[in-house]
């Protein structure tokens, strides 16, 4: 039997997965007031997001909360490429538990402003209580979809965004509305999962591994492609970076995807990368 992938279904899907996974932060930072820290509360259920300490340099993210940290759902580090300036306006796409709105507004100061925009309303309470938590006044996050961003023409200099892009079942629209709400010469870093060629259809079917950051990931040319056809130039792909299959067997949902239907994720091994790129709105 086939699924039903209609966009709304991926949607449905991609925010049950994300809400459950900032409902148990919500949850881990509660008991940390009284239990010590907060563990992680992620770990096998996050699709190929990597820990923080994986991806970000330990001076970087020290200060932050563990309740930031223990929900990175990243696969890279986007505001490292994205040469934030004093002032400036940025717009971070599917920014979760907000970590990397809090490493921009440190670069962006008083004077700038960071926008997170997402559509899990679970997930924007534990942005917003993180926000909180560190009395930063110069983070703001709004709910709604990155295929119709909720923002003005030419409103924002810099559009920063981790691991989400290939959870859209309409990319087109994405890079779309990316290019219209930047300022012209705005900037786009974006780390993304994409793959070499195509995937066994058993995987690309399922909803789970389109929620994992699987399935929906595109082939990473005609990702590319897309972001050209929106009209985005200099785009420059500054980092690689493979998923080996053991790397893979740490993502719950894939590996059971795999023990169900026969798969063996060493067929998977080249062929999902984390990418992290520059692009500019000419
Ligand atoms: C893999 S997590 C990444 C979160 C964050 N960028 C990070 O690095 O920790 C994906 C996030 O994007 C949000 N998201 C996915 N698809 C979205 C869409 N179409 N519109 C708005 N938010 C979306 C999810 O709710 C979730 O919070």
């Amino acid at each position: 039997m086939t699924q039903d992938n209609s966009p709304e279904k991926i949607k449905d899907a991609v925010k049950e997965k994300y809400g459950g996974l900032a409902e148990k932060q919500l949850a881990a930072a509660q008991r940390a007031c009284c239990c010590g820290p907060a563990q992680s509360c992620c770990s096998g259920e996050a699709g190929l997001a990597e820990s923080a300490a994986n991806l970000y340099p330990t001076a970087q993210i020290s200060d932050l909360p563990d309740s930031v940290t223990g929900i990175a759902l990243g696969c890279g580090n986007p505001t490292a490429i994205a040469e934030l300036q004093p002032g400036e306006i940025i717009l971070d796409l599917g920014s979760g538990g907000g970590i990397d709105c809090f490493l921009a507004a440190r670069q962006v100061g008083a004077d700038g402003r960071v926008i997170g925009l997402d559509m899990t309303p679970k997930m924007l309470d534990l942005a917003r209580a993180n926000a909180k938590k560190q009395g930063l006044n110069n983070v703001e996050f709004q709910y709604g979809y990155i295929e119709d961003i909720p923002l003005p023409d030419d409103s924002v200099d810099v559009i920063i965004s981790n691991c989400v892009i290939n959870l859209s079942a309409d990319k087109d629209a994405v890079f779309r509305e990316a290019f219209r709400v930047l300022k012209p010469g705005g900037r786009l870093n974006v780390s993304d999962i994409v793959t070499q060629g195509d995937l066994p259809e058993i995987v690309v079917e399922h909803l789970s591994a389109w929620a994992g950051c699987v399935a929906g990931a595109l082939d990473e040319e005609i990702y590319l492609e897309k972001m050209r056809r929106a009209g985005f130039a200099s785009i420059e792909v500054i980092n690689r970076k493979f998923y080996s299959s053991d790397m893979m067997a740490a993502d719950d949902d894939l590996k059971k995807l795999a023990a169900e239907k026969n798969l063996s994720l060493a067929d998977l091994d080249q062929k999902i990368a984390s990418i992290t790129l520059k692009a500019y709105k000419s």
